[in-house]
């Protein structure tokens, strides 16, 4: 197995604080200097390609808060190589951006959206921009960026009253929602907000009859199922429940240039300043070889992630 999908972080800055995500005190950020350049990133995208990447996601942080991203994908969109460009976002500024993201060659976009009311959103963001996210996910579906997926991270005694409602929206609205199971992540996981998918999916068989699979999409780490009866997809993706390491086939990059072959895993393997080296082909091949090897060892035990924070990573 290689990796055929990266994941590149553009920046760590949010406009949301998930308590979960970006806690309060982790909140330094990095400096916009500190950022690989644009042509960093497309010249690393390149070479990347030629060692056998497809898909390449936009992430963050808050990927839409990156000056001028709109500029990067465009950039993006016109590597030969590349079959899919989706944008992992939080849906704040998609309202003003689809548009422009449709136009630059955006394949479509996954949405984290953890709470469908206000108390709730705003309790676990810290901030009150649920109407702007629903009209976002709106405008986003107008301007053609789908199949849009809501990513629903299910917390324990926080929002897992909400489960029936986001199957609503996603009936209502012609989403597919997935499930996701919380991570602990950097020094997080003295807590208790696990919720298990097993547990996800009993509350809605309840409700709606039982659940009928949908074969495996290569590469993908979410477990599909079609409610009977409706035209309803859903996605549960259980990496504690159910890890799905043997699926995986991704790379991560992050912000500042650092490919990361797991993001359970410490290990990070600078690619700045090859590049700034000038570094082709074959050096970066030997970097991206060096992470796949790392990535077949299989997730490393908890706790996982000690040195980041998940909007350090892009999730
Ligand atoms: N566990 C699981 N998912 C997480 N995400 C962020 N932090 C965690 C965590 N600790 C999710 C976000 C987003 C996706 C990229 O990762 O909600 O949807």
């Amino acid at each position: 197995m290689k990796a055929n999908y990266l994941r590149l972080s553009v920046t760590d800055h949010c406009n949301l604080s998930c308590f979960y995500c970006r806690p309060f005190e982790a909140m330094r950020h990095l400096k916009r200097e500190e950022f690989l350049s644009f042509e960093e990133i497309s010249h690393l995208v390149r070479l990347a390609v030629d060692w056998g990447i497809r898909k390449v996601r936009i992430t963050g942080g808050e990927p839409l808060l990156r000056n001028n991203i709109v500029e990067l994908i465009e950039m993006l969109s016109g590597i030969e190589g590349i079959r899919d460009l989706p944008i992992t976002t939080n849906g704040v500024k998609l309202e003003e951006f689809a548009p422009l993201l449709k136009k630059a060659g955006v394949s479509r976009v996954n949405v984290s959206l953890d709470s469908l009311n206000r108390k709730g959103f705003t309790r676990i963001t810290g901030q009150d921009n649920l109407g702007q996210v629903l009209r976002g996910i709106k405008v986003a579906k107008k301007a053609g960026l789908e199949p849009i997926k809501i990513n629903v991270v299910v917390l324990k005694g926080i929002n897992e009253g909400e489960i029936l409602d986001f199957i609503n929206f996603a009936l209502e609205n012609n989403l597919i929602i997935r499930f996701i199971e919380y991570m602990p992540t950097n020094g997080l996981e003295q807590n208790d907000w696990y919720f298990s998918n097993f547990r996800v999916k009993e509350i809605i068989e309840r409700k709606w009859g039982s659940l009928e699979p949908i074969p495996f999409f290569a590469g993908s780490v979410a477990r599909y199922c079609k409610i009977d009866d409706t035209k309803a997809v859903l996605g549960f993706i259980s990496p504690i429940s159910q890890p799905f390491c043997h699926q995986c086939n991704r790379l991560r990059l992050t912000a500042t240039g650092k490919l990361k072959p797991c993001l359970a895993s410490n290990l990070e393997i600078d690619i700045r300043k090859p590049l700034g080296e000038k570094a082709g082909k074959h050096e970066i091949k030997i970097l991206f070889d060096l992470a796949m090897k790392e990535k077949l060892k299989g997730r490393p035990e908890p706790p996982y992630q000690r040195n980041k924070y998940m909007f350090q990573i892009g999730g």
